[in-house]
Parts: structure tokens; C-alpha cells; sequence
């Protein structure tokens, strides 16, 4: 008899309105996320409107401010925790708006996947965040941009890519439109799929999986 193998328990770090969070939950409900299992959802941001979708969706949520602690070392060691109360496997950073340490990534290496709203390396690194990407992007004259879902290493944006989409930039297109578009045909597609692709190898090798 086959034995049913688990599925990977994953944290969704959020930080403001989570409509990738909200793609997420809505990948899970429908099957196309089935080897992992979202059990926790931290914001660093108490308003952030994510919470509300974590909560309509009856997974556990949890504040940590950056704003309580002393040092990024002290959050950083409040998150450890939360990740490892929950025994936690995979983190997605789905419009998480901090950088996180080396010291951190370290302990989850080919464990922690982002979503980022451009064609890394285009518009990637410090400083590149949320509609600030869109209006370089637009400002730069691209005819096509699109988004990455990548892991997440000490260098930000600079992990490896795990699946990308191109969108074509339209002539009357604003920061905010091309947002929007960029979401909706590459974002919530893709993080989804990245998710579900991560979660079945770590549940496939277990403990010593190693991404190859
Ligand atoms: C998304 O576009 C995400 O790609 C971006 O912030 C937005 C969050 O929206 N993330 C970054 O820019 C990270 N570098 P959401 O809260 O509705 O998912």
C-alpha cells in the first residue's frame, strides 16, 4: 500500500493588500497547489489588508513589526521562531517588503521563493519594489516586461529563476495599469505554479532536498 505523503507546510510572508497571497490561497482551494499547504501567514505590517484574506480563508495569522524590535537580528530571530513553531518548509514572500539577511536566507537555503514584478535581471535590486518597478520600467521605454518568481539568496532579486512571464507594455500604459496587467497575466499565475513545482520536490527528497 502506497503511504500519503504530507503535504509541505508553507509560510506566506505578506506586508500589504496580498493579492498573490489571495492567488495562493485560491491555487490551493483549486488543486493547483496540492503537494503544500499554506499554515501560517505573517505580515510585518498590522494593517496590512492580507491579514483580512489569511483570515476569511482560516489560516493562522501573525504580526511581526520591524518597528518592536531593536535590530533586523532580533526580527529576524522572531521570525525563526514563528517559521519553526509551525514547522514550516518553504517561505513565499509574496509582496514582502523587507530584505531579509544573509544569516537568514542561509538557514532556508532553496527554501524561500519571491515573486517579483519585472523580467530579473530588468529593474531588480535595492530600492525596486511594488509600482516603483513599473514607472522605471515605463520610464525606460520597455516594450515587454512581465514577472519572476525566484529563490531568494543574500543578493536581492539575484537567486536563481524558477519561472518567468513576459507581458507587452502598452503605449497608453501608467505604472499603475501596467501593475495591474503584469499581476494579473504573469503574477498570480506564476507564483502559484513556482509554489506548487518547489513544494513537490521538497516533499519528493524530504530533509536533504537540495534544489537542482
Ligand atoms: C506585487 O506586485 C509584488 O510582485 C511586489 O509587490 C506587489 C505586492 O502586491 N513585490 C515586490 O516588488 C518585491 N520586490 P500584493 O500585496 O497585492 O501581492
Amino acid at each position: 500500500m502506497s503511504e500519503k505523503i504530507s503535504p509541505v507546510s508553507i509560510a506566506v510572508l505578506v506586508s500589504g493588500g496580498g493579492t498573490n497571497l489571495q492567488a495562493l490561497i485560491d491555487a490551493q482551494k483549486s488543486g493547483i497547489i496540492k503537494h503544500g499547504k499554506i499554515n501560517i501567514v505573517i505580515s510585518n505590517n498590522p494593517e496590512a489588508y492580507a491579514l483580512k484574506r489569511a483570515e476569511n480563508a482560516g489560516i493562522d495569522t501573525c504580526v511581526i513589526s520591524g518597528k518592536e524590535y531593536k535590530s533586523k537580528a532580533e526580527f529576524e530571530k522572531r521570525l525563526v521562531e514563528t517559521l519553526e513553531n509551525k514547522g514550516v518548509e518553504l517561505i513565499v514572500l509574496a509582496g514582502f517588503m523587507r530584505i531579509l539577511s544573509g544569516d537568514f536566507t542561509s538557514i532556508y537555503k532553496d527554501r524561500i521563493i519571491n515573486v517579483h514584478p519585472s523580467l530579473i535581471p530588468s529593474f531588480c535590486g535595492e530600492g525596486f519594489y511594488g509600482l516603483r518597478v513599473h514607472e522605471a520600467a515605463l520610464s525606460y521605454g520597455v516594450k515587454v516586461t512581465g514577472a519572476t518568481v525566484h529563490f531568494v539568496n543574500e543578493i536581492p532579486d539575484g537567486g536563481r529563476i524558477i519561472l518567468q512571464r513576459a507581458v507587452n507594455v502598452r503605449d497608453n500604459d501608467t505604472p499603475e495599469t501596467l501593475q495591474q496587467r503584469v499581476m494579473r497575466e504573469a503574477e498570480w499565475q506564476i507564483l502559484p505554479e513556482a509554489c506548487e513545482l518547489v513544494s513537490k520536490k521538497i516533499s519528493m527528497m524530504g530533509e536533504g532536498y537540495e534544489y537542482i
